[in-house]
């Protein structure tokens, strides 16, 4: 059994580092044809010629790039498997590479937990200098960063690598409302309905070491940056991690999302092989053969629990109470929208979940959702939405009325329309019950209006100066209750 180590309980050169640069200068140093080679490897995940930093080279045959290339799953259930197994094979070459070069054949990917406090959003040591100790170029540094990321400051701010949103959704499969694991949906390389995890910490993350223009950013570029893989290794965990969390989480059992769509990759031997979602559900399965340092084998119960002691069930119908009529542009400056709220009819207001729910508004959970978040270019990393910030007041000084994070990782990638994609944008939702039972317990909800407020996150010295922002579009933000 491999273990994933965190990489915070490392020295900053361990030898899991040191081995890790060997075999990533091993794998850059192949030619682009070779599916054990570092573009190959970033290419699976995307590509786009436009926006390959590295020299032309000649390339694998257009049939094999169609079946190998461009596979990454996004707004969708099998954003979790894909990646998994995208890791292990990943890891695999990894390894061999590294016992090629007469290393540790006990080697394993470890992971970045960038959530256990501030100092934790520093990119570990290894990854932020042009240069080894010895001399000589270091292959985990990539200059195409957010500023932070290579001076040993925190990048993104707490909110983007904030997991108590995800862990505490109670399903794992989408329908309005965002829960654990994303939307169903078939085959997704861009699609739009991500879990909550994919939005936050996964999105967030990456827009946070990226910054406006970095690899990371992209999904095109994305994995060509070494901590790409130490950021996935923490997803795959916190998967686990949902799991063990309550009996009553459970990955889907649906056969569409089980073995309905076969992965391509590459072993570590360069043999062709294609892997279903139900060959990588335990980690600990012969194929798969690994496990996490400090997972807690039953982690406390994260629910929310609502005025009234009930939580939230997870045949939950969603209502809409309110929706904006126009699509909003957003730039560089704070936006505010508002909208009118009307009292539910559906389930939610069903007597008896008012009655066991006790809320405001006679709900169980308020979700904010914002749709069709689209972009032609790349837009600010990430916004950070509030809701019912008093008139004329900063909402950086309102933490408590701060709904969440909107990261655009991807969204340029969800604009565009292609034979497998409407380009209909991204969705976003985000639990504002207990900003909502806040308010309310202070005589400060109003039912029948709510507003929302779009504000650039900013981290300070976070921004090259010569970058010129792009906009977005929100194409509606609307109000759930469930
Ligand atoms: Cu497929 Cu974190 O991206």
């Amino acid at each position: 059994m491999y273990t994933r180590k965190s990489v915070l309980n490392l020295a900053d050169w361990d030898p899991i580092l040191v081995w890790y640069e060997k075999a990533v200068a091993a794998m850059k140093a192949r030619p682009f044809t070779d599916p054990k080679g570092w573009r190959y490897q970033g290419a699976i995940h995307d590509y786009t010629p436009a926006d390959d930093p590295f020299p032309p080279a000649p390339m694998p045959p257009p049939a094999e790039q169609a079946k190998y290339w461009k596979k990454c799953q996004h707004g969708s259930w099998f954003f979790l498997p894909w990646h998994r197994a995208y890791l292990l094979y990943f890891e695999k070459i990894v390894r061999k590479t590294i016992v090629g070069l007469n290393g540790p054949p006990t080697w394993a990917l470890p992971y970045w937990d960038y959530s256990v406090n501030n100092n934790a959003r520093r990119l570990p040591p290894a990854f932020q200098s042009p240069t080894l100790p010895g001399g000589g170029p270091n292959a985990l540094y990539v200059a195409q960063r957010a500023p932070n990321a290579n001076n040993n400051l925190p990048v993104g701010s707490s909110a983007s690598s904030n997991t108590s949103g995800a862990l505490s959704k109670m399903m794992f499969t989408n329908t309005t409302v965002a829960q654990f694991g994303g939307g169903t949906t078939g085959f997704s390389h861009n699609g739009s309905f991500p879990g909550q995890l994919e939005q936050v910490p996964h999105g967030s993350m990456h827009t946070a070491v990226g910054g406006p223009t970095g690899w990371m950013s992209a999904f095109d570029t994305a994995a060509l940056d070494p901590i790409f893989w130490l950021h996935h290794a923490n997803i795959d965990r916190l998967w686990t991690i949902w799991l063990n969390s309550a009996p009553t989480r459970v990955n889907p059992t649906q056969a569409a999302w089980l073995s309905a769509l076969g992965f391509d990759f590459h072993d570590e031997n360069g043999q062709p092989v294609t892997i279903y979602v139900n060959q990588v559900l335990v980690t600990t399965a012969p194929l798969l053969d690994y496990d996490y340092e400090a997972v807690p084998a039953a982690a406390p119960l994260v629910t929310a629990v609502l005025p009234g002691g009930s939580t939230v069930q997870p045949n939950a119908v969603a209502e809409m109470i309110g929706a904006t009529e126009e699509p909003i542009t957003l730039g560089t400056q704070v936006v505010h929208t508002s909208m009118a709220l009307s009292v539910p009819k559906g389930p939610a207001a069903h007597p008896s979940v008012a009655a066991a729910a006790g809320g405001p508004i006679g709900q169980r959970s308020v979700h904010l959702l914002l749709e069709n978040v689209k972009a032609a270019s790349r837009p600010i990393e990430s916004y950070e939405v509030y809701v019912n910030v008093p008139q004329g007041e900063d909402p950086g000084s309102h933490p408590e009325l701060m709904a969440g994070l909107m990261p655009m990782f991807g969204v340029v990638e969800a604009s565009q329309q292609d034979d497998l994609h409407g380009g209909s944008g991204l969705n976003y939702s985000l639990d504002i019950t207990n900003i909502v039972t806040d308010l309310s317990a202070r005589g400060a909800w109003d039912p029948a209006s709510i507003s929302v407020s779009f504000v650039p996150q900013r981290a300070e010295g976070d921004r090259e100066t010569n970058v010129v922002t792009k906009t977005a579009q929100v194409g509606r933000v609307s109000l759930y209750v469930e």
